[in-house]
């Protein structure tokens, strides 16, 4: 499958990293392009630009949820794809989400790029446990939750997630994406309000 990563982050340079080590043919791009360039170089994928980003089968959005609509639109039109939404919309200082209750960062893109095939997925995993793969340093197998009204695209996204190794866990429509962006939050406090560190992962008990 062709895959494309918007943005060149801790959390994009992990998806080039996994999707190029499944097999996946990986594009990425950035605002900086050297950084893409960089990232791409690593893994063995391709530095593009926006509109060559569209061309992909699968989108992975990778930006901060500030940045994400405008990232998106960069594309042009890429109704009808499948766009994975890892985005959690933190305070500044990371210990708060600024939507919840009654909307969710997933739900506001759709609002504003309509056409879109949107799935919430990995955004309760942290950068270093992405990069690291499947598998927690404590054993354990890295859950990843998926939310999207579309069937379609959530079986697609469970999929590659279940080919890379991942334990997919089918979290209903995409209006749940305000529980887990909430879960992400908590996950966040714990990794660093906390101090337990990036090393874990919220794993759901007896699936
Ligand atoms: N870090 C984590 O552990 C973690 C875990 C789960 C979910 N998330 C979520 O994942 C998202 C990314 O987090 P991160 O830590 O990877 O952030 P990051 O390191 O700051 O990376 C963000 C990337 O987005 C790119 N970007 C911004 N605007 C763009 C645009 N218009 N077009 C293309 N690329 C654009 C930036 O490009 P430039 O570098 O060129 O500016 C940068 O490469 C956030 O929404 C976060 O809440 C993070």
């Amino acid at each position: 499958m062709k895959v494309s990563v918007i943005g060149a982050g801790n959390m994009g340079s992990g998806f080039v990293k996994q999707f190029a080590q499944a097999g996946h043919t990986v594009l990425v791009t950035a605002i900086d392009g050297e950084k893409a360039a960089a990232v791409a170089k690593a893994h063995g994928a391709t530095a593009v630009d926006a509109k060559t980003a569209a061309s992909a089968d699968l989108i992975v959005l990778a930006t901060a949820a500030g940045d994400a609509v405008t990232a998106l639109q960069s594309l042009g039109d890429i109704s009808g794809k499948t766009v994975i939404d890892i985005t959690n919309p933190l305070t500044a200082d990371y210990m708060g989400l600024t939507i919840g209750h009654s909307t969710s960062s997933a739900e506001e893109i759709v609002k504003a790029v309509p056409g879109i095939r949107l799935v919430k997925a990995f955004n309760t995993v942290f950068a270093q446990v992405l990069a690291g793969g499947a598998k927690l340093p404590s054993g354990e197998q890295v859950q990843v939750f998926v939310a999207s009204d579309d069937a379609a695209a959530k079986a697609s996204v469970t999929s590659v997630a279940a080919d890379m190794g991942f334990k997919v866990v089918d979290a209903g429509g995409l209006k749940n994406a305000r529980y887990l962006e909430a879960v992400a939050g908590f996950n966040i406090y714990l990794g660093y309000g906390a101090g337990l560190g990036t090393a874990i992962a919220p794993v759901w008990a007896g699936l």
